[in-house]
């Protein structure tokens, strides 16, 4: 990752480390986050150990270890690793970049990745670490930002919003990655992943205005398998081959 561009986001995540939770923490904010977080969770083993890159604030640490796993969690930003280590007491976080992962191979039955992946400058080192520390058999879940229909006009909202210096969480220009299928598919396989699957998820998005996330919520289920071309996200999952 270039420096200005990491520095930037691990600035970001630092500052907001304290009313992160408030937004994904709360209200919609929680059902969304749990939304996803079960979508990410069902390719992996319940058990073992995980490794959660970008894990932020710990929010899936926790659910991960609810399900009778342990879980490491690895971030950029120190901030958002100080809220995990109260949240997660009994877990260890360490700060560095999914890009160089500092663990021996052969580490972890799972890897897991929520709405982090999209910051990473290099795509291809982050899957290629995550397959050196996975144990042969082990399993890959990633969730990020989709290239789809509603995500199109987004990147240069961001940039809009970000010159006119509109304050918002999340809603800064960091260059994130959109990623449809075809490249996701791609760089698992390139990686040497095995089984990729696809799915597409949430289309009640947080940052809907109140009666339309409501709506959106209902039919979230039908959007996500017959209209997927409308949700926000892309997960996707993989898995080392035994040797
Ligand atoms: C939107 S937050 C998601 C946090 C958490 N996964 C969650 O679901 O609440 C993105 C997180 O990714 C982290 N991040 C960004 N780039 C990263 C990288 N290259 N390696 C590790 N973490 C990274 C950020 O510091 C931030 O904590």
């Amino acid at each position: 990752m270039s420096a200005t561009k990491h520095d930037k986001i691990q600035h970001h995540y630092d500052s907001i480390a304290d009313v992160y939770d408030h937004h994904y923490d709360h209200h919609r904010g929680r059902s969304y986050h749990t939304h996803i977080s079960s979508q990410l969770m069902r390719p992996l083993p319940r058990g073992g150990r995980l490794l959660d890159i970008g894990c932020g604030t710990g929010l899936f640490v926790e659910k991960f270890i609810l399900n009778g796993g342990t879980a490491i969690g690895l971030d950029i930003s120190g901030k958002m690793l100080s809220r995990a280590c109260h949240r997660c007491p009994t877990s260890e976080f360490i700060l560095g970049t999914g890009e160089k992962i500092p663990f021996h191979d052969s580490s972890f039955e799972a890897v897991a990745s929520l709405l982090a992946f999209s910051y990473v400058k290099d795509p291809h080192a982050m899957l290629t670490e995550s397959y050196r520390v996975l144990k042969p058999g082990g399993v890959i879940s990633i969730c990020t930002l989709g290239k789809k229909l509603l995500t199109r006009g987004i990147p240069t909202l961001y940039q809009l919003g970000e010159m006119m210096k509109v304050k918002h969480l999340v809603m800064k220009d960091f260059g994130e990655h959109y990623y449809d299928k075809n490249e996701m598919t791609g760089l698992f396989t390139e990686a040497g992943f095995l089984d990729v699957n696809v799915s597409w998820c949430s289309f009640a998005h947080i940052d809907m205005i109140d009666p339309l996330f409501n709506f959106a919520q209902k039919v979230e289920p039908f959007v996500e398998k017959r209209v997927p071309q409308l949700a926000y996200n892309i997960c996707v999952s993989g898995k080392k081959p035994r040797e």
